[in-house]
């Protein structure tokens, strides 16, 4: 029987965003903007890039935005039509089709963990992708990570996240993954842990805000304790998965773009802006005559 294809994504964009306060407390970190479109919507992108038609946003209270920047905007759409702002309701109507976007409330941070929990019955018995709302991805092909994600799991089953080698100081703030290698770049998970001290990692290949998991997770995460931070870890229950059915890691050549770090929001800021038909050339000036 062939394996199923991936149709459905999930993203979870509850959380506080305590490390991009003061902004974060009204204003979604995931809504910050990447030049001119909100970051979230690059993660939507990517998904859709990558054959996904359903998506669910795990949101919270302050994350109405989100919603909002989803949301049809007939209203909007008429004054631009009639002001013949044909480029401007050309985006609007893009956004639009992207996918059929669906959300559900988180009540309580409870971890990445709980969060995935309140996909399930969205998930059904199918896999699906799960994109960090906060993460942009890019490659130097152009394929994106979920996809490359997607085609492991759609040859092998199982379950798939994607990895970045990181440097030994840092392996403390990532999920790391050991395993012994199937095909270039792609690895079986023998050892999964949640931001292990470098002394305990397994390896220095650290989880990347992409993955494709079978609908199995559920299960084990059911059964999985709070593990670090007092949360439901989901690399705790992907490590017991491992136990049942396939996981793999695919090493992917791309570049991270965490916004919920000041440092790199910045940077994808000019990573982004640089690209831009419209801005790319003045900004490369301008950042010229500044060094
Ligand atoms: C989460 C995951 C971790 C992963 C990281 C980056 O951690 O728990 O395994 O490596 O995202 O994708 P967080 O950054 O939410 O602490």
């Amino acid at each position: 029987m062939p394996l199923p294809r991936v149709r459905k994504a999930v993203i979870p964009a509850a959380g506080y965003g305590t490390r991009f306060l003061p902004i974060s407390k009204a204003v979604p970190k995931e809504m910050l903007p990447l030049v001119d479109k909100p970051v979230i919507q690059y993660v939507v992108e990517e998904a859709v890039a990558s054959g996904i038609t359903d998506i669910l946003m795990v949101i919270s209270r302050s994350k109405r935005a989100i919603e909002e920047h989803f949301a049809p905007a007939a209203d909007l759409e008429m004054e631009l039509e009639a002001k013949g702002r044909t480029a401007e309701l050309e985006q609007l109507r893009e956004l639009q089709s992207l996918a059929r976007i669906h959300f559900v409330w988180q009540p309580k941070m409870g971890g990445l963990g709980d969060a995935v929990k309140y996909a399930k019955t969205f998930a059904g018995d199918e896999p699906f992708a799960l994109l960090l709302g906060d993460t942009v991805v890019t490659t130097p092909d152009g394929k994106p990570v979920t996809r490359q994600l997607c085609d492991v799991v759609e040859q092998h089953g199982g379950s798939c996240v994607a990895l970045q080698e990181v440097s030994e100081d840092k392996v403390s703030r990532y999920g790391i993954m050991g395993g012994e290698p199937v095909q270039p770049n792609v690895i079986r998970a023998t050892q999964f842990v949640e931001k292990p001290k470098p002394a305990e990692a397994p390896s220095r290949l650290a989880v990347s805000a992409r993955y494709v998991l079978s609908a199995s997770i559920f299960d084990f995460l059911d059964r999985t304790p709070k593990g670090k931070g007092g949360e439901l870890q989901l690399t705790d229950a992907m490590a017991a998965m491992m136990q049942a059915e396939s996981l793999f890691g695919l090493r992917y050549d791309g570049q991270r773009h965490d916004i919920g770090n000041k440092l790199d929001f910045i940077k994808a800021n000019v990573h982004f802006g640089l690209q831009r038909e419209d801005i790319g050339g003045a900004l490369r000036d301008w950042l010229k005559a500044l060094t």
